[in-house]
């Protein structure tokens, strides 16, 4: 009987701790999410501006203001009115980024799920320097 508790008891611990750990994305998932945004974004060593902006950095910056790209006039009023790039607000502009800035100029629909989202903000982590605050999302 004690040992039937036991395993239920263990399994139940894995379970919570499977949970926490689905709650980060998958970086080398995240990377191939990215490829649908390669067309605009390049990010990593020497990333160049391209029709979107570089994402090197992203976390802790402010909206629309990356040096040398020519945002939106949307873009850059949201980064004025205090939009930093963190996880929280990342994940409310790729899914539905012309609903969360409207007006700005970024021709893509939209991540549907939401498990490219967090995996695609794990990969674009990974070349931030600032570890950002900012909840994880659940
Ligand atoms: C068709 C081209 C295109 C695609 C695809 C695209 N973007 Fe963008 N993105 C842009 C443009 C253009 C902007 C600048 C928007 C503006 O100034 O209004 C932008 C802006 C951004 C910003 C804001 C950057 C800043 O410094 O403020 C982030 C973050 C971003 N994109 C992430 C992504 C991610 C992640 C994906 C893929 C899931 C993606 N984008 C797909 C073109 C694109």
């Amino acid at each position: 009987m004690k040992l039937i508790l036991r395993i239920l008891v263990t399994g139940l611990a894995l379970m919570a701790f499977s949970g926490l750990a689905s709650a980060e994305g998958d970086v080398e998932k995240g990377k191939k999410v990215m490829k649908r945004c390669a067309a605009c974004h390049k990010v990593g060593e020497g990333a160049k501006h391209r029709v979107g902006p570089m994402l090197n950095d992203l976390f802790g910056r402010t909206a629309g203001t990356a040096e040398g790209f020519k945002f939106s006039k949307a873009m850059r009023d949201a980064g004025a009115g205090g939009l930093v790039w963190n996880e929280e607000s990342l994940a409310k502009f790729l899914a539905k980024p012309r609903k969360f800035v409207k007006k700005n100029k970024m021709s893509f629909s939209g991540l549907r799920k939401e498990s490219q989202i967090k995996d695609v903000i794990a990969y674009l982590k990974t070349f931030s320097k600032a570890k950002v605050e900012g909840a994880a999302i659940q």
